[in-house]
């Protein structure tokens, strides 16, 4: 089998690849942009294996993507291409709404081009994976759980995108009839993400002693998963999937932001001890700073992934506890990787601030 994974340099898109070329499951061409969020390091390992090609293509572009359909003739498609960070979408919607929406129409496109010229068991066979977020359905209150039947309620520039091409990909589907499926995956958190999210950016900033910027009170709450559980919820979406359903992934590990600060610093003084002359000489936890809200700051996000355990046998293997810890490890070990981050592309500057924040602040 051979996948075509858009995004593929991205932090879950990585993993996907790292996964699909480790277990021998797929050979993969990961069309990726390589825009500011790309880590082509996390896949230093897939590159050398010879069932593992690179393009680089922005999914806007339509020759490239036809292109490279016809030099690959993949099998399937995994689709994780995107903007994904809902703090820039608030600072600037535009390449939000270019490579999620218009993107996605392209890859549309072209995959449906592509797919109605295979013959017999190769276009029964082909399956375009849309990989989205559970954000779409908007905020949940104290109570309740998101599932495949929740209406769509996006709250946020980012979430209206992803919102946006969910639609169209049930539209190709039910005017072309492309065989698709689509997954709403809770937030993912481990190796190789990107410094601008909420635990990668808490661990380094507690690693490097700077202030901890909690939004509003710290008590909206995320159900997280770990990225290489949702690596294997993918595979299972795509492999198993029935064609035209959708899936929700989650980790069934609901916490509030401030708890998962707490954690990050405790876990950063236990394996990086501070040093004893910090005034006060307490934990890391001092260095939390209650900040200006997001504006339009969902409450409260949790899956009810019952439909993918029950149907294609998927459960997470990672608790949030296990999972956090391992991240931390691995933060503390690849130093490198984050330090030329933080010195040349971002460095931990506070992102999506409404314009009346910023202008008062
Ligand atoms: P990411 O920002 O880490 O990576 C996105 C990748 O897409 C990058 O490698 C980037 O270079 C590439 N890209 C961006 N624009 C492109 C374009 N126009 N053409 C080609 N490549 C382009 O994102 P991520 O966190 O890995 O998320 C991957 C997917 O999963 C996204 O679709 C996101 O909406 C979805 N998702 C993310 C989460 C999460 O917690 N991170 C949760 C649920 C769903
Ligand atoms: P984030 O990682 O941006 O993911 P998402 O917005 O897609 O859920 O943020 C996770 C939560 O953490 C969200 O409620 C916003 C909050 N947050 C902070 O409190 N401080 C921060 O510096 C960041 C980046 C996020």
């Amino acid at each position: 089998m051979k996948i075509l994974v858009t995004g593929g340099a991205g932090f879950i898109g990585s993993a996907v690849i790292r996964h699909l070329i480790r277990e021998g499951a797929a050979a993969v061409v990961n069309v990726d942009k390589l825009t500011y969020a790309a880590t082509p390091e996390a896949l230093e390992e897939a590159g050398e294996s010879p069932n593992y090609a690179f393009a680089k293509i922005d999914i806007c572009d339509g020759p490239a993507l036809r292109e490279v359909f016809a030099a690959h003739r993949p099998d399937a498609v995994m689709h994780l291409a995107a903007e994904s960070h809902v703090d820039r979408s608030i600072d600037d919607a535009a390449d939000f709404i270019q490579t999620n929406v218009v993107g996605t129409c392209r890859l549309l496109e072209t995959a449906t081009d592509y797919w109605r010229a295979l013959e017999g068991p190769a276009q029964s066979a082909f399956r375009f994976h849309h990989i989205s977020t559970d954000e779409v359905f908007g905020a949940l209150g104290a109570e309740g759980h998101f599932t495949e039947e929740t209406p769509y309620k996006p709250n946020s520039p980012y979430s209206a995108s992803k919102a946006s091409s969910d639609h169209f990909v049930r539209a190709w589907h039910q005017t072309h009839g492309l065989p698709v499926v689509t997954s709403n995956c809770s937030n993912n958190y481990g190796l190789y993400q990107f410094p601008e999210k909420l635990i990668p950016l808490m661990i380094i900033n507690a690693l490097t002693e700077k202030p901890l910027p909690v939004y509003g009170k710290g008590e909206n709450v995320r159900d997280w998963l770990h990225v290489e559980d949702h690596a294997r919820a993918l595979v299972a979406v795509l492999t198993q999937g029935r064609v035209g359903e959708t899936y929700n992934v989650g980790g069934d590990s609901e916490m509030r932001n401030i708890d998962v600060v707490h954690m990050i610093c405790d876990l950063v003084d236990e394996l990086s001890p501070r040093a004893e002359t910090v005034e006060g000489g307490g934990g890391r936890r001092d260095l939390v700073t209650f900040v200006t809200d997001r504006p339009g700051h969902d409450l409260r996000y949790a899956v009810d992934a019952s439909k993918i355990k029950r149907e294609l046998g998927w459960t997470p293997q990672e608790s949030f506890a296990s999972g956090l810890r391992k991240t931390v490890v691995w933060y503390l070990e690849h130093q490198d990787w984050w330090r030329g981050i933080l010195e040349r592309r971002y460095a931990g500057e506070r992102l999506g601030l409404s314009k009346a924040d910023q202008k008062a602040g």
